[in-house]
C-alpha cells in the first residue's frame, strides 16, 4: 500500500513543468489504432516523470530513479483527451430548440431561421470580448474534464468577413486556453442568406480560403455535406482550393442522411469524415481501406438528436481508424466532457473501453495531424496527461455522469481537474 497523493499536490504542480507521478494503473496507446488495433496497453504500478514539460520516463514505478513520484493509489494515469471536433467559439445557447425538438420539431425544420443561422446571428451581435468571455470558461470546463488538445472551428460567420473574424477569435481563444488548439475553417456550414450556393463556394475558394491561409488563421478546412447544406461536388471544389493553400481537409459526412460524403472524403485524401450516422456500405469500405482518413464518431450528438448510431463495429471490422469527439456546439451537442463522450461511445456505439480510449486520444490527434506529438505517453512527448479516480480505464465508461478526472496536465503543468 502506498501513501495517497498529498493535498499540496495542486499547488506544487501548478507552476512546475517538472514532476513525477505513479498510480495503481497506467494506460496508453502505442500508436494510431486501425481496425483490430493495436489497442492501448494497461499496466500496474507505473510511473511517469517529466522535465520542462517533456516526458522523460514511463514505466514501472520501482524502476524510476532519482526522484520520488507522487503516488495515486486506486487511480489510473492516461494521456490527456484530444477533442478533435468542436464548434467553439460560439456565443449563446439554444436550449429552447432542444425543447422544441422534444416536442416533435426536427433539426431540419429548425434550420430555416434557427440552428446554425441563429448561432450566426448571436455571434454577429456579440462583441469580441463578449465571445471570449463566453468561451473561456467552457474551455476551462473542458480542461477540468481532461481535454488537453482540442479543435476550434468557424462556421457561424456565414460571410467572408465574419468567418475571418471567427477564425481570429478562435486564435485568440487558443492563446488564452490552457490546452493545445487547432483551428479549422468550416467554410461551408450553411448557405448564407441572399447568395446562391455555387456563388458562396466560389467566394470561399477565391477569397476566404486564400485569406485565411495567408494570415495563418486556419490549419484545416471543413465542409458540411448534407441536403440542407453542401454537395459532394462542393466538397471536391473546396478540397482542391484547400490543398492549393496548404490546408488539410475535413468533412461533416452522412450525418442526417446518406450523401456519399464519407467515400468522397477518402478519395480526396481528407484527414477525416465526421458523424457518419448514415454512412453507406461503400463509405465503410472506403474508410476501412483509407490511408489518411479517420472516421470521427460523435456519439453525444447522436444521443442528443436521438439519431440512429452508425455501425462502429462494421467500421472497425473493415479496418478503419476511428476517433471520437464531443462535437461541442449549442445545437446538436452541448457536451464538453470527453469522459461523457467515451461513456456514450461505449454504451451507444458498442466500443470497448480501450478502443474508446484510442479513439479519444491518439486517433483523434491524427485528425489534427498531431499523432506524432499528442495522444500517447512516451519519453520525448509533451506531458499531457490525466489522473483518473478509477483503478482501471473501464471505470470511465462504466460511470456516465461521474467526473473521473482528478488532475489534468498540459506540458507538465496542472491546468484542470477538481
Ligand atoms: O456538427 N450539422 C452540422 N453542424 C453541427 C451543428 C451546428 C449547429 O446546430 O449549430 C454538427 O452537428
Ligand atoms: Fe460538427
Amino acid at each position: 500500500m502506498h501513501p495517497p497523493g498529498r493535498l499540496l499536490f495542486h499547488d506544487a504542480m501548478a507552476d512546475a513543468a517538472s514532476g513525477a507521478i505513479a498510480a495503481t494503473t497506467l494506460v496508453t496507446p502505442i500508436s494510431v489504432a486501425r481496425g483490430d488495433g493495436p489497442w492501448p496497453v494497461e499496466a500496474a504500478e507505473q510511473a511517469v516523470a517529466w522535465e520542462d514539460g517533456v516526458i522523460t520516463y514511463v514505466g514501472p514505478a520501482d524502476g524510476l530513479t532519482g526522484t520520488e513520484p507522487e503516488w495515486f493509489e486506486g487511480c489510473t494515469i492516461a494521456p490527456g483527451f484530444v477533442d478533435c471536433h468542436t464548434h467553439l467559439p460560439f456565443a449563446g445557447w439554444r436550449a429552447d430548440e432542444f425543447e422544441a425538438r422534444l416536442s416533435g420539431v426536427s433539426y431540419r425544420e429548425l434550420h430555416g431561421e434557427g440552428g446554425i443561422y441563429r448561432s450566426a446571428r448571436m455571434l454577429a451581435e456579440a462583441s469580441d470580448e463578449e465571445v471570449l468571455a463566453f468561451c473561456q470558461p467552457l474551455v476551462q470546463e473542458m480542461a477540468d474534464h481532461g481535454t488537453t488538445t482540442l479543435e476550434l472551428k468557424s462556421g457561424y460567420g456565414l460571410s467572408v468577413e465574419n468567418e475571418l473574424r471567427q477564425l481570429r477569435l478562435a486564435r485568440r481563444l487558443a492563446e488564452a486556453a490552457p490546452q493545445t488548439c487547432s483551428v479549422t475553417l468550416l467554410a461551408c456550414h450553411a448557405v448564407p442568406k441572399g447568395i446562391e450556393r455555387a456563388d458562396w463556394v466560389r467566394l470561399v475558394c477565391d477569397e476566404l480560403i486564400p485569406t485565411a491561409a495567408k494570415d495563418g488563421l486556419a490549419d484545416a478546412v471543413d465542409v458540411y455535406v448534407e441536403d440542407i447544406a453542401f454537395s459532394v461536388d462542393d466538397l471536391a471544389g473546396v478540397a482542391r482550393c484547400a490543398s492549393e493553400a496548404g490546408l488539410a481537409v475535413r468533412c461533416h459526412a452522412d450525418q442526417l442522411g446518406p450523401s456519399g460524403a464519407a467515400e468522397a472524403a477518402v478519395a480526396l485524401g481528407a484527414r477525416s469524415g465526421d458523424h457518419l450516422n448514415n454512412i453507406s456500405p461503400a463509405g465503410v469500405a472506403a474508410l476501412g481501406a483509407a490511408e489518411a482518413t479517420v472516421g470521427v464518431l460523435l456519439p453525444t450528438s447522436t444521443l442528443f438528436l436521438r439519431s440512429a448510431p452508425p455501425d462502429a463495429r462494421a467500421l472497425l471490422d473493415a479496418g478503419a481508424a476511428i476517433a471520437i469527439a464531443s462535437d461541442f456546439n449549442p445545437g446538436t451537442s452541448p457536451v464538453v466532457s470527453m469522459p461523457e463522450v467515451i461513456a456514450t461511445a461505449c454504451s451507444l456505439y458498442g466500443l470497448r473501453p480501450l478502443e474508446a480510449l484510442a479513439a479519444a486520444t491518439v486517433n483523434a490527434a491524427a485528425t489534427l495531424g498531431l499523432e506524432r506529438e499528442r495522444g500517447t505517453l512516451a519519453p520525448g512527448r509533451p506531458a499531457d496527461l490525466v489522473i483518473l479516480d478509477g483503478d482501471a480505464f473501464r471505470q470511465v465508461p462504466y460511470r456516465p455522469g461521474h467526473d473521473p478526472v482528478m488532475h489534468t496536465f498540459v506540458g507538465g503543468k496542472r491546468v484542470g481537474g477538481r
